[in-house]
């Protein structure tokens, strides 16, 4: 299946290569409003295909994402050091509402994934773009990553914990993918029993020290990394490998990321992450997880705060 991606910068071609050494997809189409970065970076991740899975990857232009099942949309402005994601909203909203026209005229059928932050609203206000030109535009065809790597984070902290493989872990980040998500400790399991049986068993409780060590770890880790390299971009392009992956598939995968719900936490109309079914055509089902009650409020407390931001 064919892949496009707009934005080739550290995050799009990130993505890209993960594609490549994952093996997602059969062609990927790099897009950006610089045609030589795109070339470089096109060019670049071509020489990796080798050691990996071969496949075209080519620069082009927006006329070049015809029959793109999905098209990534990684363009915009990064975080600064100390900005938060939803202070980036202003600049990349704009971008936005010239790229998603384009996109669609050339792929009217494909899912777009959206990666530039601030996600969630990013989502919502994609969704709201996609909708001028086709009004029943699907909310699940606009998938934002959402809380895919916090998630992932949070399996892998709790992973090296326990002292086991993230993937034998099964725990959820919720909510925005940002200052205010939800670690869903209660649901996290592992062995098929809840977290914290299983830390038991092997001898590494998960003391209250250890949960706040583990949640700050999350909650901080892109403003850590953001610090030292100045933007984060290998774990993103993981997840959005994953996702491409779930939706070139039709995979019927269950994965946390965002779209826009009806209703959420008594919040109405707002984007983020909940667990969610991803195929061919998007978000085919939401889940609704069993919530302690701290956990429904710290998730009602989250849709809070992205409703406040697209108002
Ligand atoms: C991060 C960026 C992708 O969390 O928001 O690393």
């Amino acid at each position: 299946m064919k892949i496009g991606i707009v934005g080739a910068g550290f995050v799009g071609s990130a993505a890209a290569y993960a594609m490549v050494m994952r093996g997602v997809g059969t062609e990927i189409v790099l897009v950006d409003r610089n045609h030589d970065l795109a070339v470089a970076q096109a060019e670049d991740i071509l020489h990796a295909t080798p050691f990996a899975y071969p496949m075209p990857v080519n620069a082009g232009d927006y006329g070049d994402l015809a029959g793109s099942c999905v098209v990534v949309l990684s363009a915009g402005a990064n975080q600064r050091p100390g900005e938060t994601r939803l202070e980036l909203l202003e600049r990349n909203a704009a971008v936005f509402g010239e790229i998603i026209p384009r996109v669609l005229s050339s792929a009217p059928d494909a899912v777009l994934l959206i990666a530039t932050n601030p996600v969630d609203v990013m989502t919502q206000v994609s969704l709201e773009i996609a909708r001028r030109t086709t009004p029943d535009f699907p909310a699940g065809r606009v998938v934002g990553s959402g809380t895919i790597l916090d998630t992932a984070r949070f399996r892998a902290l709790l992973g090296r914990h326990l002292g086991i493989s993230p993937k034998s872990v099964h725990a959820h980040v919720l909510g925005e993918h940002g200052d205010s998500e939800v670690l869903h400790w209660s649901g996290a399991d592992a062995g098929a029993m809840p977290v914290s049986d299983f830390a038991e068993q092997v001898g590494r409780p998960v003391t209250d020290a250890v949960r706040a060590a583990i949640d700050e770890g999350v909650r901080g880790a892109a403003g850590r990394i953001i610090k030292g390299k100045g933007a984060t971009w290998y774990g993103i392009g993981g997840g959005l490998a994953r996702i491409v992956q779930a939706i070139s598939d039709d995979e019927r995968a269950v994965v946390t990321c965002s779209i826009v719900n009806p209703s959420v936490a008594g919040v109405e109309n707002v984007a983020l992450s909940l667990p969610r079914v991803l195929g061919a055509t998007g978000v085919l089902e939401t889940l609704q997880p069993t919530l302690s009650p701290q956990e429904t409020a710290d998730l009602a407390r989250s849709a809070g705060i992205l409703k406040e931001a697209v108002t």
